[in-house]
């Protein structure tokens, strides 16, 4: 039905945890494009810890979620009508179509996708803005290189799982944390980490770093914050870094974890620096080539954790912060 357009909005903002009691469907007219705008349908909508971020009062980077706003998630769809020179009915595009099913945008803001480098579902995953923290986050602020241990957290996330394999096609040792003996297996025998740690059966998480890290951690990569980045930096080599890239533990959480192991960057002459993956936003055509080359030939796979329906979109957030995804996690709207 493209007269009608099914949306989220915001209903109110959560104190921790997100849920499905946090958002309101609603079916609205379609809203014809106008000069420049195109009708977008919704194909797929990546689910982001960010966006449990983007609907607090004040996101800290980017303005909030208004209340009664379309929910705001990037997503893959196809221009079913265009009001815009160079955009022309039936072109796969890229942008923030939020959670709706028909999205009506201006043409500046949609990106085609280039289907030489990959497919909607790499677009949205390896190509999309995951893969782009993975690449930069890695490469640029970890300076990973060939020889030093590389640490990751979530690593049978989204970009945790390409963390991984971009370390080690760079030739590094990779060690994983992760939730649960399934993911823990998923990344070794799957992917060619070197090792995984299943942070949920370990007593004592720094005790197990030492011990799958036997000369120490040269590059942590952090996507989750809390008591995980603690037991990380005792295990830091001289002059190793943390990337800072998310702190999810800490995102939906009533109480605060404090870190207590800040000591361990003084002595051990630690670099921590975190990033906004748009900082590269002029290099990206660099990563797109480098991943778009190793995901044709194999030797970058991606694993997508697929929810049906735009009404398993609100579910869906919150299965990110009780580790239910495996692997990216992308709602498909339509075929
Ligand atoms: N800086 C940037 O520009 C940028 C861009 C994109 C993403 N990020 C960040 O990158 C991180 C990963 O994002 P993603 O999209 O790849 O998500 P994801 O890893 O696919 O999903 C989140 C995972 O976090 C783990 N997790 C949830 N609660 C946890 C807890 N309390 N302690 C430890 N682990 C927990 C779960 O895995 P387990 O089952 O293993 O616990 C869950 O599957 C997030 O922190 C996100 O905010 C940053």
């Amino acid at each position: 039905m493209r007269n009608a357009n099914q949306r989220f909005t915001l209903k109110a903002r959560p104190a921790n945890m997100v849920g499905p009691e946090h958002f309101a469907a609603e079916t609205l007219p379609v809203h014809a494009p106008g000069d420049g705008e195109a009708l977008v349908e919704t194909l797929y909508l990546s689910i982001d810890p960010a966006m449990r971020v983007w609907i607090n009062e004040d996101p800290g980077y980017v303005p909030p979620v208004a209340i009664g706003e379309t929910m705001r998630a990037s997503g893959i769809g196809r221009v079913v009508q265009s009001s815009a020179s160079g955009l022309a009915a039936g072109t796969l595009v890229q942008g923030q179509l939020g959670w709706q099913t028909l999205a009506t945008l201006p043409a500046s803001q949609l990106k085609a996708l280039d289907l030489a480098l990959g497919g909607p579902l790499d677009w949205i995953g390896a190509l999309g803005p995951t893969g782009l923290t993975a690449f930069f986050g890695l490469k640029d602020v970890g300076g990973a290189k060939a020889g030093e241990t590389v640490l990751v957290s979530a690593a049978a996330g989204a970009v945790g799982q390409l963390v991984g394999q971009i370390a080690r096609l760079d030739g590094c040792r990779v060690v994983g944390i992760a939730g649960g003996a399934a993911k823990c297996d998923w990344i070794v025998r799957d992917l060619g980490f070197d090792a995984a740690i299943d942070y949920k059966a370990e007593p004592d998480l720094a005790a197990a770093i030492a011990r799958a890290c036997p000369k120490g951690v040269d590059v942590y990569f952090d996507n989750v914050g809390g008591p995980t980045l603690d037991a990380a930096l005792a295990n830091m080599v001289l002059r190793g870094r943390v990337v800072i890239c998310g702190r999810i533990s800490q995102t939906a959480a009533g109480q605060l974890y404090g870190v207590r192991n800040l000591g361990q960057l003084i002595g051990r002459r630690i670099r921590i620096e975190s990033f906004v993956v748009f900082d590269f936003a002029s290099r990206y055509a660099e990563a797109w080539r480098w991943i778009s080359d190793r995901l044709r030939d194999g030797r970058l796979r991606q694993r997508i954790h697929l929810v049906d329906g735009l009404d398993s979109a609100p579910a869906a957030l919150a299965m990110l912060f009780r580790g239910e995804n495996f692997g990216k996690l992308v709602v498909k709207v339509a075929d």
